[in-house]
């Protein structure tokens, strides 16, 4: 018997199709000397609602644990990143914003990478951001921001002080939201007549065709689809009118929504529903097969780190990243096999990686000396870092990589 869950989206049955097993909080990256027991554990699953086909985490953990005063991710930290989110902005002041006195709010600005660029043109804006210290990073670029959760009382409440909306935007947050219903009905209410909804993330297509399974962490609760997203946005008086995929973290859509009826969908919405359908993209065979590829490429990539242990090569890890403690923890990739992890954050080093306690080390460590391979666990920004560590590359190191296949580069 198949184990399930009720949705967070429309209360159906939602069916197990993956089980990653027991998993410490990904971005909870431990001072030395910490008690393990303190550390949270939970089951990591996955499972499909045969409803409204949304896939979603079966378990949900409670969102303080997550977003708080010290909670790592810094989303300034890639250059790429910054002039994604720049371009953006660029947009919505080209086409969106050209009203009179125009409001935009942001649900999780982080440390403003996105924002900044609207304050600096001057636009009304309001960050919220429930995790205090990127939220006071934002602060001091001069982005208003308000410290606490969206959801739909937060909504209220910025509607009486500040009015309606013309655009809110979520950019990789969305899908860290199992509250959604509460979210979606205070968008509604604060988005303004003509105004959009326009949220990013990661793509479950792009997931399952390249089996980028490390996206599915504790912070990621709900994997999007054009079919999911649109079902959701109809229970709430929202319409899907725009889809774009976008290259970043691995493959993502840029979802827009307006109230039902306010604008014309584009063709690109038929477009990609038709092809997730051709694809049968939210199928259980599909899924289940998904699940197979992870366990083929979780046992090729410990396989590979264990002979290149006996062949007495070093190993270093690139990036601390969220998605690199779910697959450690799932492969049981520890200490013994990636001697530390290197990471520009200052808030991650020092530190232990969540679970299985792999150190985390400056920048500057990676280099002194080079080791023999060094696994790309920010491989999202694989361009970005290739690029600028070529030396490493003419020191005669190799980069591993596992999306969407264990490969030495
Ligand atoms: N938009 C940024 C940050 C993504 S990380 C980017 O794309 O890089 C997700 C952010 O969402 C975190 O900063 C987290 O604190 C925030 N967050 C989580 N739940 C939230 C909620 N209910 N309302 C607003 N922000 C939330
Ligand atoms: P990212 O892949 O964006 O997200 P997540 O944690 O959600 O999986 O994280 C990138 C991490 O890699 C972040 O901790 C910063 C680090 N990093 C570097 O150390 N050097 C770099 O050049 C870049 C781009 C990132
Ligand atoms: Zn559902």
């Amino acid at each position: 018997m198949s184990r399930t869950s009720r949705c967070r989206v429309c209360n159906g049955t939602v069916t197990e199709f993956f089980d990653f097993g027991r998993q410490p909080l990904s971005d909870c990256f431990l001072a030395p000397g910490t008690a393990v027991e303190k550390e949270f554990y939970f089951r990591l699953a996955t499972g499909v609602c045969g409803e409204c086909s949304m896939v979603q985490l079966t378990e949900e953990v409670p969102r303080e644990h997550m977003f708080h005063e010290d909670y790592p991710y810094h989303s300034s930290g890639s250059l790429y990143m910054r002039t994604h989110f720049e371009n953006l902005a660029k947009r919505l002041l080209d086409r969106e914003l050209t009203g009179d006195n125009p409001f935009v709010v942001e649900i999780g600005c982080n440390d403003g990478i996105m924002l900044r660029t609207l304050a600096d043109a001057g636009i009304r804006h309001l960050g919220v951001e429930p995790s205090g210290g990127v939220a006071d990073l934002a602060a001091a670029k001069g982005i208003r921001v308000r410290k606490s959760f969206f959801e739909e009382s937060t909504a209220t409440e910025i509607l009486e002080a500040e009015g309606h909306a013309d655009v809110i935007y979520a950019a990789n947050t969305l899908c860290h939201i199992p509250y959604i219903g509460s979210v979606l009905s205070g968008v509604t209410r604060l988005l303004a007549p003509g105004g959009i909804f326009v949220f990013e993330d990661p793509y479950l297509l792009d997931i399952t065709e390249r089996t980028s399974f490390d996206q599915i962490y504790d912070e990621h609760f709900f994997f999007f689809t054009v079919q999911s997203v649109q079902y959701m946005a109809a229970r709430h008086g929202l319409e899907l009118v725009d889809v774009e995929r976008l290259p970043v973290h691995g493959g993502e859509v840029r979802y827009t929504l307006a109230h039902q009826g306010a604008r014309r969908p584009s063709p690109a919405v038929a477009e990609l529903l038709a092809e997730e359908q051709k694809k049968k993209l939210s199928d259980m065979a599909t899924l289940q097969r998904f699940g197979q590829n992870v366990v083929k490429v979780g046992q090729e990539l410990t396989t590979l780190l264990r002979d290149l242990k006996d062949d007495g090569k070093r190993v270093v890890a690139y990036g601390a990243t969220a998605k690199s403690s779910m697959i450690t923890n799932f492969c049981g990739i520890g200490p013994e096999l990636v001697e530390f992890v290197s990471d520009i954050t200052p808030s991650k080093q020092g530190r232990l990686t969540p679970g299985t306690h792999i150190p985390v080390r400056p920048h500057e460590a990676f280099s002194d000396p080079y080791p023999d391979y060094a696994l790309l666990f920010a491989w999202n920004h694989a361009d970005e870092i290739m690029e600028k560590e070529q030396e490493f590359r003419e020191a005669g190191g190799k980069w591993i990589l596992y999306v969407p296949d264990v490969r030495v580069l």
